[in-house]
């Protein structure tokens, strides 16, 4: 219990390095104040341009990899737990971070870059999970235009790879007695993002939801 928790609060303290937040603010604005009102990747580049959506991207997906990345190398050894747990326990916490960062007044991003971080990670163990991934949120997008939806539809995925490729025994490194554990933190991480997509789907479902490739907006 003791890892677990300390692989949340490492998770945590990396997802409070907001990428955007910092950017934005080498740009003297607050992101927050701009286009969504998120801090995200496709906020940054609504707002900033290309090239910043992918310097926020990456910093915010490259975090959950390096908080993943050290809670292995510090108890995948000495834990008896799958070391597919390890990961997830420290995405959830990654998520929650750069979700609800607290010296942001918890109004942070909505975790879907951290989230595709964790799916990279966990691809360490089985590479499954990010072709998938990755598949699922561009073909959606390609179909669509809506990354939101997109977004949502990857989360959706991935809670539902993790419940039936670990039914069927095809998740590597998840032991048996760690399956529901698994499954209810990948339901956390998919519930959370849900969550934080609550006015992109009032938007979608009454058609107002900005689709890609808009010019840079105005704030809102
Ligand atoms: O990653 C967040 C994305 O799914 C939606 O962002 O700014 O359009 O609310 P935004």
């Amino acid at each position: 219990v003791l890892q677990k928790a300390l692989c949340i609060i490492i998770g945590y303290v990396f997802g409070l390095f907001q990428t955007g937040f910092i950017i934005g603010k080498m740009h003297n604005i607050d992101i927050r104040d701009y286009g969504s009102g998120n801090s995200g990747t496709t906020n940054t580049m609504r707002t900033l341009g290309k090239k910043y959506g992918f310097i926020t991207y990456f910093g915010d997906a490259l975090k959950a990899v390096f908080a993943i990345i050290l809670t292995s190398f510090m108890f995948g050894k000495v834990c008896s737990d799958s070391m597919m747990v390890i990961a997830l326990y420290t995405g959830l916490g990654v998520v929650l971070g750069h979700n609800f960062p607290f010296y942001m007044n918890f109004k942070g991003g909505k975790g879907i870059a951290a989230s595709s971080g964790v799916i990279f990670a966990i691809s360490f163990f089985d590479w499954k999970f990010v072709i998938m991934g990755f598949l699922t949120f561009f073909i959606a997008l390609y179909l669509t235009k809506y990354v939101s939806f997109s977004s949502l539809c990857m989360m959706t995925g991935f809670f539902i790879e993790m419940i039936v490729w670990g039914q069927l025994g095809m998740v590597h490194n998840l032991h048996s007695n760690d399956k529901i554990e698994a499954y209810i933190l990948v339901f956390i991480m998919t519930a959370l993002s849900f969550i934080r997509h609550k006015e992109n789907i009032k938007r979608l479902l009454n058609g107002t939801e900005r689709k890609i490739g808009h010019k840079k907006e105005e704030s809102n």
